[in-house]
């Protein structure tokens, strides 16, 4: 997963928002009139950058268009996450600097969606009066039936509601929101229900929702005929998917989709990979060779107490089945340093940890107490300055290992699916490797949307350099 946050920004500036969801043809659609502007920032992870698509997709359907300016806006959409304190709190600033827009325009609507909402509800509108509409994870697709309420009625919504379907794991952007067009990111699942101790995510996003398998399957032929080639399937805990099929059947089926060339999905627990879904890794020639797969601590006892119901031995065994199924795989992973109680030995076992993995990319976090989480009850024990020593003890470290990783790529030939221009070197396009590392290489762009077969000179901290040997396929 990518975390920080970033604003919502696939299209050009104030272009039409034109086309529904679902792949429905220009001609079918009844679009209403432009009826005004809506800007979106999204927080967060990749499920949070797929739902603010499909809100993009729902409010264009409806008349909206987007735009990046504040002042123009005339509804600002926050998506939010509230993963970590630090996510939380910005979410709120962010909202706070929100205040003078609705001063100037009365007008103006403000929705907060996505973590947050869930989590605060009615409360954050009695924070926060400016804002009109708070809309949870389970309800997303009322989002035009609430601008309209609230555009009639001129009073604030809110809906924190839980459901038993949630309705917008089925709603698809329409392909014009697919960026860049190659790659398209599909809800399998949402929620979840391992309650790992320091985790806010099963209380926000519910407990585990699978998507039908059917629907999924009509999705990705639906973008594999529309030129998609890499199908990303996103859920809080992928492989405890049960949509009607068990995930390793669902990725046969996705592999045996022609136009698809490559598969990935995030995120995995550790506890749920089988030996079926590893296996997978050896047999589906479409299948990635990288997968995130968290481990949060190194040391049994914090992991006994995150609740994370695995060794680091059963972790450690795991990387080596998938080792030995796909040899050359690549692994990610989040990890968290300050757990209550976590000791200096802990620690040690976490740096030990990463030293026999050797991860390609690893996001890393200091612990923060979330509220209504088990841990909020513990002692949060370790002071502030010695979680950053922490983290930039296992940060320092890390970079080592990448570096080393890198270094070790330089002379290999990979296939490298183009994803974009550069945006230092005019000349230059990136794409990334089956491992899922971006290379820079001077290139046409032309060459966008198709693979091409490169030669790696250079390692740079978070990317590599490399020269195109091979033809465009
Ligand atoms: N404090 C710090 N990091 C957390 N994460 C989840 N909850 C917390 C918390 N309370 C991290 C975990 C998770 C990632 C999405 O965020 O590493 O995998
Ligand atoms: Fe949170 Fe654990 Fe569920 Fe991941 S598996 S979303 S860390 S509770």
């Amino acid at each position: 997963m990518e975390y920080g946050n970033h604003n919502f920004s696939n299209l050009q500036s104030d272009q039409p928002l034109i086309h529904g969801i679902d792949f429905k043809h220009p001609e079918d659609i009844c679009i209403s009139a432009m009826k005004g502007y809506v800007k979106i920032f999204t927080y967060g992870c990749q499920m949070n950058d797929l739902d603010s698509l499909k809100m993009c997709s729902l409010l264009a359907q409806d008349g909206w268009r987007e735009t990046q300016s504040l002042k123009k806006a005339d509804i600002i959409i926050l998506n939010t996450c509230s993963v970590r304190q630090k996510a939380y709190e910005k979410v709120l600033s962010n909202l706070g600097r929100l205040r003078p827009y609705k001063r100037r325009k009365p007008s103006l609507v403000i929705a907060v969606t996505g973590c947050v909402a869930q989590q605060e509800g009615a409360d954050l509108i009695e924070r926060m009066p400016h804002v009109d509409m708070v809309l949870g994870t389970h309800q997303l697709h009322r989002l035009t039936e609430l601008v309209h309420e609230i555009l009639i009625r001129r009073s604030p919504v809110i809906d924190t509601s839980f459901s038993e379907e949630i309705p917008s794991l089925d709603l698809v952007p329409g392909k014009e929101f697919i960026r860049p067009a190659h790659r398209a990111y599909t809800n399998i699942m949402q929620g979840c229900d391992n309650y790992c101790s320091y985790c806010i995510v099963p209380y926000v996003r519910g407990r585990e929702i699978s998507r039908d398998y059917q629907h999924i399957i009509e999705e990705v032929r639906k973008y594999a005929s529309s030129g998609v080639k890499e199908i990303f399937l996103l859920g809080q805990n992928v492989n405890s998917y049960r949509g009607g099929r068990t995930f390793p059947d669902l990725l046969r089926m996705i592999n045996d989709i022609d136009g698809i060339e490559r598969i990935r999905f995030t995120t995995s627990h550790p506890k749920d990979m089988s030996d079926d879904l590893i296996s997978c890794f050896a047999s589906l020639d479409k299948l990635c060779d990288h997968i995130h797969l968290p481990f949060q601590s190194g040391s049994n006892p914090v992991l006994k107490a995150m609740n994370r119901n695995y060794t680091r031995e059963t972790y450690l065994g795991l990387i080596e089945k998938l080792r030995a199924a796909g040899p050359g795989i690549a692994f990610s992973a989040d990890v968290m340093v300050g757990f209550p109680g976590e000791t200096h030995r802990d620690f040690e076992d976490t740096l030990d940890l990463m030293e026999r993995v050797r991860f390609d990319l690893l996001f890393s976090f200091k612990y923060s107490p979330r509220p209504g989480t088990r841990s909020a009850g513990f002692i949060d024990d370790i002071p502030e300055q010695e979680k950053l020593s922490r983290l930039r003890q296992l940060q320092d470290m890390q970079k080592r290992i990448c570096a080393d990783i890198g270094s070790k790529r330089i002379g290999r030939v990979y296939d490298v699916l183009v994803d974009a221009r550069s945006s230092r070197h005019e000349d230059q396009v990136f794409g990334r490797t089956t491992h899922n590392a971006i290379v820079n290489f001077s290139g046409d762009p032309s060459l966008i949307g198709s693979t091409v077969t490169v030669e790696i000179t250079r390692a740079n901290p978070n990317s590599l350099t490399g020269e195109q040997i091979g033809a465009m396929r």
